[in-house]
This record gives C-alpha cells, structure tokens and sequence, in this order.
C-alpha cells in the first residue's frame, strides 16, 4: 500500500516538476532565438554589450521595454520570433541582454510578471481600438 502511494506520489512530482525544469533562462533563450539578431546587430537590432545602445531603452523601465519587445516594435517580430516562449523565458531573455548593457536587472519575480502581464493587456486592448 505505501509503495503504491509513494510510486503515484512520485509521478505527481515528476509532473509538477516538469514545467520548471522546462522553463528555460535567460541566457539559454538569448543564445537559441536573440542572439541571431541582437549579436551582430542586425537590422539595428541593439546589440549584445553595447551599453550606449542599451542605455535609453534600460531607461524605460524593465516592465515596459519587456513587454514592447514581446509584443514586437518596429523590426523587432514579436516573441522575437518565436511563439513558443513563455513571457517569463523572454523577459529573462530581456533581463540578461540589458545586464550585458549595464542593467541591474534581474530575472522577474511573481510580482512584476504580473505587471507584465497588466501592460500587455492594456496595450493589447489600445492596439485593437486602432
Ligand atoms: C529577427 C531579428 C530579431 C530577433 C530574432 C530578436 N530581435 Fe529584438 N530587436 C530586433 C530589432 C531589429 C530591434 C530594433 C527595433 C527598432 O527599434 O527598430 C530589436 C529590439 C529589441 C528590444 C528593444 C525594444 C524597444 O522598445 O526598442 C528588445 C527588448 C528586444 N529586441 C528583445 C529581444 C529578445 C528578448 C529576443 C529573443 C527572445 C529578440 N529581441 C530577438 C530584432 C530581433
């Protein structure tokens, strides 16, 4: 009887656990879909550890510039171009591309996803009145 419910509880943690260990970092997501783009510059993408480039954009908040890139602005294609990333990989993604430009940013925490989350909405909605 213990067996066969430490042997579910087991499979109940497996899966709990999966999405965590799925959700990739900041890094990780920068070197698979940004880096394309945001190394080299292309299109007058702001380069990786330019810190003049970065500067004004650090300037608009983390909140803010996170979900303008998300959502795509000018040449930058929404989720940079990739549909499967969750908000949180990409504004990890964000997060570590301002830190190579001289951010403190850190990875966002519950909190100010779901600002995130706010801002997209809102934005979202503003877009569709045009
Ligand atoms: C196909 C090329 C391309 C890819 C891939 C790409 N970007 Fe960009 N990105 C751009 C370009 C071009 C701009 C500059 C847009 C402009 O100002 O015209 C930009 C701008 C940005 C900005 C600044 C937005 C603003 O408000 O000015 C952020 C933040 C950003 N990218 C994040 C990312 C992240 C994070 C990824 C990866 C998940 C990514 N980009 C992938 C081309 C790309």
């Amino acid at each position: 009887m213990y067996k066969v419910i430490s042997a579910g509880l087991s499979a109940v943690i497996v899966l709990l656990s999966g999405p965590a260990i799925a959700a990739k970092s900041g890094e990780q997501v920068y070197k698979e879909v940004c880096q394309v783009c945001h190394a080299a510059g292309v299109a007058n993408a702001p380069k990786f550890g330019d810190s003049a480039k970065w500067a004004p954009l650090i300037k608009e908040g983390q909140v803010t510039l996170t979900v303008d890139g998300w959502l795509g602005v000018r040449a930058m294609p929404p989720k940079g171009g990739n549909s499967s990333l969750s908000l949180q990989e990409f504004a990890g993604a964000v997060a570590f591309m301002a830190r190579s430009g001289g951010a403190k940013w850190q990875d966002p925490d519950a909190k100010m996803l779901a600002d995130m989350q706010a801002l997209e909405k809102k934005k979202l909605a503003a877009r569709a009145k045009k």
